[in-house]
């Protein structure tokens, strides 16, 4: 069988820079907080109502196809990973489809909903596909349009100072070098603490599961014998129940946990060993998970990319623009072995082993 490999990357962050500076003229934080916590000095939010999460998508898709030698026409699978989409329903993937005027029947679009490990798992369902022979050209996209969803105010600071906007792309085709390639993918998830990193409203859980785990709290809604169960109460907007949540700490150290065993995983199934990573792309949560996992890897600075700085945590987005940009400094070479590691809400997380 075939291996895969990734023929051309692409991304996109919208222009407006957004500096901690200016969040602090809305909630009470500071710079130094945000910067020492998080890393974080400045994040981009797109132009609201003109731009969306499909649309940063497609031009991230423009980018990578014209890199793979391709037209977006020749893309015969999409696999969107948001947790930002555009619509409840349907997903990006027919958004991003018709936005790229990929028009004909055989093409086929399938959104994936896994948080920050999107990229990873989505590259993992394209090399499957790839390697089968079942498709040649699929688009692997992640991007997220946060800002639109955060809360603003200081009940939201531990989440929305961390969070931007960007969209990245790749597409992956069958790779004539046997041994160049996807070497490996490893995915995993638990759903025990599902909702210690969640956006759960609007939903039709009722609080059901909130409600098994932690303290009940009051969605408001109708009694259960109503018809015509409603998603969004005017109690969840009147409390703010409809924004991100996370504990902040249980997150951080479980991905601290996670990350090195993902990726310890992925090299152990290849035979190899950290130090023969040319390039740790790690999901960029939070810079100092990051070096933390570089330090447990014994990895230098120089193998570890890292731009959290500049465009916050970009979820499904934040992997493919940090491979990409990556590959744009010049730090992938052909023949050079590229980790990338996730970990998310779920919680989910996942590796991949590329020898590019
Ligand atoms: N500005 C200023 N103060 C803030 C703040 C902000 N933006 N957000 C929270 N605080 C306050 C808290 O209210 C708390 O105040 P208190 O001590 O008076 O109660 C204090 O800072 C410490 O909060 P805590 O949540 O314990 O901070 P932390 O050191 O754990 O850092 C995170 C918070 C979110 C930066 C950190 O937990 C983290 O990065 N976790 C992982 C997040 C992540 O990776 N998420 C994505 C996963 S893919």
């Amino acid at each position: 069988m075939k291996r895969s490999k990734i023929a051309g990357m692409g991304f996109y962050v919208p222009e407006r820079v957004v500096k901690n500076e200016e969040l602090t003229r809305l909630m009470d934080t500071s710079d130094e907080w945000i910067r020492e916590r998080t890393g974080i000095e400045e994040r981009r939010y797109g132009r609201k109502h003109e731009e969306t999460t499909s649309t940063m998508a497609a031009i991230a898709t423009r980018i990578a196809c014209e890199r793979a030698g391709i037209e977006p026409e020749e893309i015969d699978f999409i696999v969107f990973a948001t947790l930002s989409p555009d619509y409840y329903f349907p997903g990006c993937g027919v958004l991003v489809q018709r936005e790229l005027g990929i028009t004909h029947r055989e093409a086929g679009a399938l959104d994936i909903r896994n948080q920050c490990s999107g990229f990873v798992y989505g590259l993992s369902i394209a090399d499957q596909f790839v390697r089968t022979g079942m498709y040649k050209n699929v688009l692997v996209v992640g991007s997220e349009m946060h800002s639109m969803g955060l809360d603003f105010s200081t009940r939201g600071r531990n989440v929305t100072v961390i969070f931007g906007d960007g969209a990245g792309a790749a597409i992956v085709q069958p790779s004539e070098d046997p041994e160049r390639g996807i070497l490996t993918t490893r995915l995993h998830s638990d759903g025990t603490y599902a909702e210690k990193l969640s956006f759960i409203n609007p939903g039709c859980h009722g609080g059901y599961h909130r409600n098994r785990l932690d303290e009940p709290v009051d969605y408001g809604y109708p009694p259960a014998d109503t018809y015509g169960e409603i998603f969004i109460t005017p109690k969840m907007l009147q409390d703010g129940l409809y924004y991100p949540y996370m504990d902040g700490q249980f997150v951080f150290k479980l991905a601290v946990q996670k990350f090195p065993e993902v990726i310890l995983e992925a090299l152990q199934d290849a035979g190899l060993q950290p130090s023969d990573i040319n390039l740790l792309v790690p999901h960029q949560a939070n810079l100092r998970i990051s070096q933390f996992v570089q330090k447990r890897l014994g990895l230098r600075d120089d193998q570890v990319w890292n731009n959290i700085q500049r465009y916050g945590n970009t979820t499904a987005a934040s992997i493919p623009i940090a491979l990409c940009e990556a590959w744009e400094a010049g730090k992938v070479r052909e023949g050079d072995l590229v980790c990338l590691a996730a970990f998310g809400s779920g919680f989910t997380w996942a590796s991949a082993l590329i020898r590019w």
